[in-house]
């Protein structure tokens, strides 16, 4: 058993070149969903395979998918202690739009107490605070627990080689817990543990119209536009009070408890908090639930993208032929991401007028994620979180996807741990995202304990 001591003193006195290498792993552009970015996502495969044999790790293996790769390695030095799976994704998000950036998302810095670069906090300042652990660990002689790695490349995307990786390769992800690094608190004094992930199914609607781009003072009038109907589709999929519209789509939600709801309201979240985090002039949704409800324990229809016509500089009198959407739902239990394509479909064949055809098109599906709050891996978590912190961490729901937890729970019959310590400004997705350095640090120190309390 390595001393809890030591190891911490350890993390302490190499905080400076943790961050260079921190540094280093954030400066590849491991962007899963352009193609352009492939080698980069590579390249970060090997960047952290070669951590995980600089830790001493053994049956270190970059395993190919269909798009990018796996890296996997173990350590089974510790007989009878249990089998602690470790999953992070070496991916991130595109980059648009750069122009809001202060500094570029690839050339990392720190301001002020942050780190700022794409995929700082989502999540590789979180997979780098795991290694980092080790280390000092290892130092002290060994690992207290059995150690495997799981690191997928294609997150941020739906994960859409998982299923098949997890069924062709089962004998590596065998385990007694899953600590998944991807997880966020709701402030840097906060402590947290994620227990509810929220599904997602995506989609393309395209809405064909005439065959070509017209005029649109010569055809104007006796054509429907595609924009138009497909903004009336969409504008149909909502009801006024917040809800979504498709037929089926509440019949499986799971209301939430009494006692969760109770547990919920002490996560607060004021109209005021909301308006300065998102920057909405006023919150929106279901009035019937709070905001920490309606983002956590609530399913959702979202726009992520509208495409149609002359959208250049000046103005240009057009009738465009085609119109395309991306949509997609967050789903709780107990949705099925494969269930809502059929009720979205058959809302559009209720909806769609004739003077148009349309496509639908799924991308990807993932169900949502819950996890048992009171087995003897949360203990252990809460129990590092409250010696961390000095009070013992909130539960709550997230209202983000991380497709590999219901998958591990399926196909392994793994609990996961969720635990890593995203904070909610910390921009994932958008520009200037940035990791809080405090938060990193003390993660390090949480895993540290939380690996020796196993
Ligand atoms: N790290 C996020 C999930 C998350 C968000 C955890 C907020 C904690 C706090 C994850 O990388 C993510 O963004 N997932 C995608 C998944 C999707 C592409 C299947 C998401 O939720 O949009
Ligand atoms: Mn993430």
């Amino acid at each position: 058993m390595p001393d809890l001591q030591a190891a911490l003193s350890y993390a302490n006195q190499h905080q400076e070149r943790f961050l260079e290498e921190f540094k280093d792993f954030c400066a590849i552009p491991s962007i899963s969903t352009l193609s352009e970015n492939a080698g980069d996502v590579a390249r970060t495969a090997q960047w952290l395979a070669d951590e995980l044999a600089r830790l001493g790790l053994e049956r270190i293996q970059i395993i190919p998918t269909k798009l990018h790769p796996v890296v996997c390695g173990e350590w089974m030095g510790a007989p009878g202690k249990p089998v602690v799976l470790v999953y992070g994704h070496y991916d991130v998000q595109p980059v648009d739009p750069i122009e809001e950036w202060i500094s570029p998302p690839f050339d990392p810095v720190v301001r002020g107490d942050n780190l700022y670069a794409r995929g700082a906090s989502d999540m590789k300042g979180q997979i780098q605070a795991l290694l980092k652990a080790l280390e000092a660990l290892k130092q002290q002689g060994a690992f207290p627990v059995n150690i495997r790695f799981m690191l997928e490349g294609e997150e941020e995307m739906g994960s859409p080689s998982l299923e098949d990786f997890v069924e062709k390769h089962r004998g590596l992800l065998v385990c007694d817990v899953v600590l998944n690094c991807d997880g966020g608190i709701a402030g840097p004094d906060t402590p947290a543990l994620t227990y509810g992930l929220r599904g997602l199914s995506y989609f393309e609607l395209e809405v064909f119209g005439p065959s070509s781009d017209l005029h649109s003072g010569v055809f104007g009038g006796a054509v429907h536009n595609p924009a138009q109907a497909l903004c009336e589709l969409i504008a149909g999929m909502h009801g006024p009070d917040g809800s979504v519209n498709l037929p089926g789509f509440y019949d499986t939600v799971r209301p939430i408890e009494p006692e969760e709801r109770a547990a919920l309201a002490g996560l607060p979240l004021s109209d005021e908090e909301w308006k300065t985090l998102s920057g909405v002039p006023a919150p929106w949704g279901e009035a019937e639930y709070t905001i920490t409800e309606r983002i956590g324990a609530r399913p959702t229809l979202e726009v992520n993208g509208l495409v149609s016509g002359f959208t250049g500089e000046g103005a240009k009198t057009v009738l465009p032929a085609r119109a395309m959407a991306k949509l997609s739902m967050r789903l709780v239990p107990d949705q099925d991401p494969f269930e809502v394509e059929k009720q979205l479909r058959a809302y559009l064949e209720t909806h769609a007028p004739n003077t148009i055809r349309w496509e639908l098109r799924q991308l990807s599906g993932a169900g949502p994620g819950m996890i048992e709050r009171d087995s003897p891996y949360m203990r252990a978590a809460r129990q590092a979180l409250e010696e961390v912190f000095g009070i013992p961490p909130k539960f709550k729901r997230e209202g983000g996807s991380i497709p590999v937890v219901s998958l591990l729970k399926e196909r392994i019959g793994a609990d996961t741990v969720l635990m890593g310590f995203e904070l909610p400004d910390a921009g994932f997705h958008g520009p200037n995202e940035k990791m809080h350095l405090p938060s990193f640090y003390r993660l390090i120190e949480t895993y540290i304990r939380f690996l020796c309390i196993l």
